[in-house]
């Protein structure tokens, strides 16, 4: 399986595209500007099967429907984060529908899956394990199914099925919370659901 991360010069998707790599997966990385081996994003997608959408939150909307002809029938992964700085401090401001459901309409025949919010890029860039769990949500069971066995493959937490890909709402906010956490506690702080 060919992975493509769409925004793949971005802190996220650098970690992401290298912590991939090293467990064995091939790897596109797409940006606005190819360069090197550095591909577009039209192509990350294109020769992909599974992409991770790791563009800015006022990205998302546009970057999915640019790509949707290329990100029809193929398995995608909404990180993005509705994250704002106000004096210098992470605050988040989601608005009625999460991006992944804004993403899901802009490229309506994507199997649009939405998680790893709470996974930070600097977790992602370390050589060392990320002991935390995964939290992934959407509508189509099977991409779900795939999602969650690639994220159980980089946390060595569980990948929790969080619901519809409505529930992508309050997964999306909860990145600003644990920054807000981060800055508290000067820590790289991840989740873990208990009770299961
Ligand atoms: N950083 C984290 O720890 C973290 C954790 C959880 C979730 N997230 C979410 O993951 C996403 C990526 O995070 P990031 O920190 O990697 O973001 P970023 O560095 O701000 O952006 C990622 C990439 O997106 C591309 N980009 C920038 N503006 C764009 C535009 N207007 N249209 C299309 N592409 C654009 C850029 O690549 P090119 O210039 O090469 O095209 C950039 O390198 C965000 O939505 C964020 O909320 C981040």
């Amino acid at each position: 399986m060919t992975i493509g991360v769409v925004g793949g010069t971005g802190g996220f998707g650098h970690g992401l595209a290298e912590r991939l790599r090293r467990l064995g997966e091939d790897v596109l990385v797409g940006s606005r500007n190819p360069r090197d081996d550095i591909v577009s994003n039209e192509e990350a997608t294109r020769r992909s099967t599974l992409i991770f959408l790791s563009v800015p939150p006022g990205a998302v909307e546009a970057t999915a429907r640019e790509l949707a002809g290329d990100l029809a029938g193929k398995i995608v992964v909404s990180v993005a984060s509705p994250i704002v700085f106000r004096d210098g401090r992470p605050s988040a401001e989601p608005g009625d529908r999460s991006l992944a459901e804004i993403a899901a309409e802009a490229a309506p025949e994507a199997r649009m899956v939405a998680g790893f919010h709470t996974v930070a890029a600097k977790a992602l860039a370390s050589e060392g394990p990320i002991d935390e769990d995964v939290l992934i949500c959407g509508n189509d069971a099977e991409a779900k199914a795939v999602v969650a066995a690639l994220g159980e493959r980089i946390v060595t937490g569980k990948a929790i099925d969080t619901g519809r890909l409505e529930t992508a709402r309050w997964l999306e906010t909860l990145t600003a919370l644990l920054l807000n956490i981060n800055r508290n506690y000067k820590s790289e702080t991840g989740v873990r659901i208990t009770g299961l």
